[in-house]
This record gives C-alpha cells, sequence and structure tokens, in this order.
C-alpha cells in the first residue's frame, strides 16, 4: 500500500472508531433503553448535511485508573456546527456510551470551544445532555471544566439562546448547566435530572423515591417548574427544539425571524364575543382566546404542566413573533401565587432580552390568600413578576378580558408600568376587588339585609367592576369588541415597531430573587 493509501485508511480507521463512540454494545444498550445516539440526534436536530463536526479526534489525559488504556476519539462528546432552517446554530451532544457521558477535562474544552464560537458570531448553543455528570476519575480537572462551562452559560445569558434537551440520566454538573440556560427540555420516562440520585437521598433522608418521582420528565415538568418542554420521544424532542428556534432571534441584537402570514390579519371571530361567562365566578379556558387570535391558531406553549393558572408561550401575529403571558380562569381562578408568578417572571425576562413583544391577557382576581404563600414568600416572588414586567422594554400590549383586580392589576402588564397599549373587553372588571368583598368591608357595620346587601352589590359593579372608570381617565386605552382582538392586536404590533426604550444606565437591577 502507498504511504499516501495509509494515511487515508489510518484516517478512515479514526474517523469510524469516533463515529462507533463507545461502541456497537453500548449503542444498541442506548437504543434498547429508547434512546438515540449522539450522532442520531444531531442528524435529527439540523437541517440535513448541515452539521461540521469540531475536535473529532480529542481525546482526555487521564492516566488514574488505568485511563490511559480506555482512549475514545471524541471523548464522550460530539460537538460542532450546522443549521436549523438555515440559521447557524452550534451543538454539543453528549455521548452516553462512553463513560456514562461524563464531563472529563478535555470533553469540557471541546463545549467551551463551540460556546465561546457561538458567543463570537452570536447564534444560539444547543445542549443535547446525557450525561453522569463530572467524570469522576478525573476529579477536580472535570470540576473545572464544569465551572467554566457555567461561567460561559451566566455570560451568554440574555446575548444568544441557549436551550438544553435533557436526553437521559443527567446528575451533578449535568443537570446545573441546563439549569441556566433558557429552556430545558425533557423526555418522557427516558431523561432524568437530579442533583444526587435515589441511593444517596436514601442514605442521607432514608427517604424511598423512584428514579421517575424524583426526577422524571413529568416531575420537572409539572412538580419543580425546572423544565419547560416534554417530549414522548427523542425524535420529537429534536422536532421541539427545532419549532422552539423558530421562534427566536439568533442573538440579542436582532429580531426573531419573520414567517409570511397566509392566516387573514382581520380575521374575526364570532365565538370570542360570547367566550367571557356572564357570571363572574364562571371559569371559560384562555387558551381559546389564545388560539383563536394567533397565526394559523398556532400557540407554542411553554411550561403547559406547572402552575397552569398562568399560561406562556409563542405564537405569531402577521408573522412576527410574540410571547404570550395570561391568566387562566380555567385553573385556581388565574390567581396569582408564588409559581405563576416565578413561571411567568423569567418568561417576561426572556421576552425582552430577545427582543420579542409580550402580549398579556389578562382576568386575575388578585394575590392567592394563605399562610402558605405567605410564609413562601408571596411578597418576594409576585414581586418579582412586578419587576420583569415594568423593567421590560420590548413592545407591551395588553388586554383586560375580565377581572383585573387589586395589586394584580397593577402587576399584569398595566399602563403604569410602561404598557403601551392596553386595551379591555366589555365585561372588563377594574376594581380594588370583587364586587362581593368590597361590599363586606365597605359596610361591615352595616347591618344589610339580603335585599341591600345584594343592591350594593349591583351597585358596586356597575359602577366599579367594568372597564369604563378605567377607560375615562386613560389607564385603557380602548375597549373593544372581542371578535376583533386579532387585528387590533396586529395594528398595535406594528404601531409598536419602531418602539425605542431604554431603562437607566446601572450595573443590573436587582430582582428580587
Ligand atoms: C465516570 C461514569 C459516570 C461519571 C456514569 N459513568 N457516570 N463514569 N464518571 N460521572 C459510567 C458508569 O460507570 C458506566 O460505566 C456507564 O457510565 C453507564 O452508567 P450506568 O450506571 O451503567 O448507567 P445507568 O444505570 O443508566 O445510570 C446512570 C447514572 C449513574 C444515574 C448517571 O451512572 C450515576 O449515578 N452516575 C454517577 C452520577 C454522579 O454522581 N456524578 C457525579 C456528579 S458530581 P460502565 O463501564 O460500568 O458501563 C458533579 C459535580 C459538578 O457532576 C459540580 C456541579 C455544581
Amino acid at each position: 500500500m502507498s504511504p499516501l493509501k495509509n494515511k487515508y485508511q489510518l484516517f478512515d480507521e479514526k474517523n469510524n472508531a469516533a463515529e462507533l463512540g463507545g461502541g456497537k454494545e453500548r449503542i444498541e444498550k442506548q437504543h434498547k433503553a429508547g434512546r438515540l445516539t449522539a450522532r442520531e440526534r444531531i442528524n435529527i436536530l439540523l437541517d440535513p448535511g448541515s452539521f461540521v463536526e469540531n475536535d473529532k479526534f480529542m481525546t482526555h489525559r487521564c492516566t488514574d485508573f488505568d485511563m490511559q488504556e480506555q482512549q475514545i476519539p471524541g471523548d464522550g462528546v460530539v460537538t460542532g456546527y450546522g443549521k436549523i432552517d438555515g440559521r447557524l446554530v452550534y451543538v454539543f451532544a453528549q455521548d452516553f456510551t462512553v463513560f456514562g457521558g461524563s464531563l472529563s477535562r478535555a470533553n469540557a474544552d471541546k463545549i467551551i470551544k463551540i460556546m465561546d464560537l457561538a458567543m463570537r458570531m452570536g447564534a444560539p448553543v444547543i445542549g443535547l445532555n446525557d450525561s453522569g455528570g463530572a467524570r469522576i476519575q478525573e476529579g477536580v480537572e472535570s470540576l473545572a471544566g464544569y465551572a467554566e462551562i457555567f461561567y460561559r452559560n451566566v455570560m451568554s445569558s440574555g446575548v444568544i439562546p441557549q436551550i438544553s434537551a435533557v436526553l437521559g440520566p443527567c446528575a451533578g454538573g449535568a443537570v446545573y448547566s441546563p439549569a441556566m440556560t433558557d429552556f430545558i427540555l425533557m423526555v418522557k420516562e427516558t431523561s432524568y435530572m437530579f442533583v444526587t440520585g435515589p441511593d444517596v437521598i436514601k442514605t442521607v433522608t432514608h427517604e424511598e423515591v423512584t428514579k421517575n418521582e424524583l426526577g422524571g420528565a413529568m416531575t420537572h415538568n409539572s412538580k419543580s417548574g425546572v423544565a419547560h418542554l416534554m417530549a414522548d420521544d427523542d425524535e420529537q424532542a429534536m422536532m421541539m427544539l427545532r419549532e422552539l428556534l423558530s421562534y427566536l432571534p439568533s442573538n440579542n441584537t436582532e429580531d426573531p425571524p419573520i414567517v409570511p402570514c397566509t392566516d387573514d390579519i382581520r380575521r374575526e371571530d364570532e365565538k370570542l364575543q360570547t367566550i367571557v361567562p356572564d357570571d363572574s365566578n364562571k371559569p371559560y379556558d384562555m387558551k381559546e382566546i389564545i388560539t383563536s387570535v394567533v397565526d394559523h391558531h398556532n400557540f407554542f406553549e411553554i411550561q403547559a404542566h406547572y402552575a397552569k393558572n398562568i399560561i406562556i408561550g409563542f405564537a405569531r401575529l402577521d408573522g412576527r413573533t410574540i410571547g404570550i403571558v395570561a391568566n387562566q380562569p380555567a385553573h385556581l381562578a388565574g390567581v396569582l401565587d408564588i409559581n405563576s408568578s416565578i413561571k411567568a417572571a423569567r418568561f417576561v425576562r426572556f421576552c425582552d432580552a430577545f427582543n420579542i413583544p409580550l402580549i398579556t391577557f389578562v382576568d386575575v382576581p388578585g394575590f392567592l390568600p394563605g399562610t402558605n404563600q405567605e410564609f413562601g414568600g408571596i411578597i418576594k416572588h409576585g414581586a418579582k413578576l412586578l419587576f420583569a414586567f415594568s423593567e421590560a422594554t420590548v413592545p407591551k400590549i395588553t388586554i383586560i378580558t375580565r377581572k383585573a383586580y387589586g395589586g394584580a392589576y397593577d402587576v399584569m402588564s398595566s399602563k403604569h408600568i410602561g404598557a403601551d397599549v392596553n386595551f379591555a373587553f366589555p365585561s372588563a372588571e377594574i376594581a380594588v376587588m370583587g364586587p362581593d368583598g368590597a361590599v363586606n368591608i365597605l359596610y361591615r357595620k352595616d347591618e344589610l339585609s339580603d335585599e341591600a346587601r345584594k343592591q350594593k352589590v349591583d351597585e358596586y359593579r356597575s359602577n366599579f367592576a367594568s372597564p369604563y372608570k378605567a377607560a375615562e381617565i386613560g389607564y385603557i386605552d380602548e375597549i373593544i369588541y372581542p371578535k376583533e382582538t386579532r387585528y387590533r392586536l396586529i395594528q398595535s404590533l406594528e404601531m409598536t415597531q419602531s418602539k425605542s426604550k431604554s431603562n437607566p444606565p446601572k450595573k443590573h437591577g436587582n430582582i428580587p430573587l
């Protein structure tokens, strides 16, 4: 064989070895567990043929525990860049077949390299996590690697979108890096996130808990609020990441991409005229209003299973990305509590960081009373949402569909904290509190007959529980027919497109964490 042929052969061998990761047996095991390999995931995630790999032959440099005998080119993480819908993205995918996808110093260096490139080029980073955390054989070097990744997560926050998919059992550092990114997607039945696993918990606290209960996809999507999205399998997960990316700009200096809109911008919906029930204590589904008005009825909901009393997510109006925040009267009457305030506040800040206009639908009876909430710090957590809406400088458009009571009226993107356009449906009730509560307090000392009490409640309702008082003093710009909501929002978005507002210069604010 000629020397050149030899060189090509060696190159082919190394390539094959790198692409085989931990070997056929481990790949089979990964498949049997219902998971794809790192390379298979990347292939589905990116536009066909667009992936360019970096550092394919990088290996670890550890010699403890005879690790020099176990060298696998690529060292358990596939890194590089490619395209999604023709737009540049950086990606790293941990390979569980190589040392359980654990993070070595070399492995960290590969991830750091693409994180730095992503910042320089202003493109999103997508992390496909499938890792047992810091590589135990390497000790402090792998801890250092994690810390350097965490540091970059923080520096990149608000500059480029960072999205994490958790696609296997992730522990230790493998959960902290995703926690600092903008969105976490998990897969039902095959992905887990925990700082320490069930065995450690049993030893320390004597609690018995399964892996799934402790850190499965549903746990983090519904109980802890750590995760934002949930897929049925790896393939669907990759499709969801693509869809999420389609709503986002590549970085904080750009606007989100505009998708040509074929949905009639003046489309009206008669159903909306009667969607808010006459009885103001009756629930209705705010999602019906949202899906009715957005382009092609397409609403990409975030954290659908967590704090359901508030709805957040992305959609488009006339092809432009919007971030939606909406009280959900069909769940806990749409009340604001600790979890819903935190959920919405983080979303508002994300949208503000990435130039995504905020549309807020309001039907809120107030903050949830009770010792649980007070002891849990509702004052501090509710303030997060107030803070987030107040500091947001993106276009802010608000629609009050029914209740806007008390402090919650102020919080939910009111005119007073900088909303640009404030609409109300004729069914809106804007007051310090509901008519029953108000009469109870105002006439506490009077012994009102049932008849007289009812009269006072009706009086209060017609005088205060309406949009007209607020409209008379300019706190509501316009009262609109519900059926016209779509076009009114599109007009407002168009009007606010040139919005230029910045907050006073400062190092950073001090949001009540
Ligand atoms: C080296 C590891 C590893 C690790 C897994 N492996 N985690 N190797 N370092 N951290 C190896 C296993 O030894 C095994 O190798 C192979 O990967 C597959 O792992 P299994 O245990 O067989 O898989 P599974 O049963 O699915 O369990 C996965 C797991 C478990 C839940 C992730 O492996 C586990 O608990 N690993 C340790 C998790 C952990 O404590 N990590 C350190 C966190 S500290 P063989 O050759 O036997 O197949 C940390 C600090 C960061 O990350 C700082 C954060 C602030």
